[in-house]
């Protein structure tokens, strides 16, 4: 027995994802709302009711907001190609880096760090969390990376309103803990928060 959990411990960590990590299907590109009605209806919502996001939604809406969608060049646009940007998603269960690439999510910390979000009447029922992190050592310049770190907010609006969501981009979060909840670098900023969750 301990010799099967041995080896299973030791393929997940051949394949760099550990128990706690989520696994998430391929995205699927396909469907939604006309974008032009995307663009009619979108808007800021700030009262959700509490439910867990269905993982393939989660995994079209990361892929949407920051993911890859041609070789080495995202669904989104950088300041001279630069993709310093990375998105974080918090739970209720934890915190995550979603790993465009792979196309995964690695947890960075198990727990409930929601607090760090303020503003706990937007927060606490919202499905989920994304936080819009830059690597200043790898933009263009700071200003570029929070200009870009606006498409990324764009494009969660888009999705929101495109599958019956709701969204609101948040300035507003106490960015001193969030930043040590997320084990962030001194080279690394958040820019924004954005909690998505479900509608009455
Ligand atoms: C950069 C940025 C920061 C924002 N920060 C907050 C915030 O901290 N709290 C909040 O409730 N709304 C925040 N908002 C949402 C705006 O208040 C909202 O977009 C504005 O009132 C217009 O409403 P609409 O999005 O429905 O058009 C922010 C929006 C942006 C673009």
């Amino acid at each position: 027995m301990k010799r099967t959990l041995l080896l299973i411990a030791a393929i997940a960590c051949a394949f760099g994802a550990t128990a706690q990590d989520i696994k998430l299907n391929a995205p699927v590109k396909t469907g939604g709302e006309p974008l032009m009605k995307v663009f009619n209806g979108r808007h800021s919502e700030r009262t959700f009711v509490k439910k867990t996001m269905p993982l393939q939604m989660m995994s079209d809406l990361l892929w949407a907001s920051n993911g890859f969608n041609r070789d080495n060049k995202r669904t989104v646009a950088t300041a001279q190609d630069k993709q310093e940007l990375d998105i974080y998603v918090m739970t209720d269960e934890g915190v995550y880096l979603y790993e465009a690439k792979a196309h995964h999510l690695k947890q960075i910390a198990k727990g409930n760090f929601k607090e760090a979000l303020g503003q706990a009447n937007i927060s606490n029922n919202a499905a989920l969390s994304i936080i819009i992190v830059a690597h200043l050592d790898k933009a263009a310049s700071r200003e570029y990376a929070y200009l870009s770190a606006g498409y990324i907010s764009g494009h969660i609006y888009l999705f929101a309103e495109s599958f019956g969501l709701g969204t609101v981009a948040r300035g507003s979060f106490n960015k001193a803990e969030l930043h040590k909840a997320l084990k962030l670098t001194d080279k690394q900023e958040i820019t924004l928060v954005q909690p998505v969750g479900f509608l009455k």
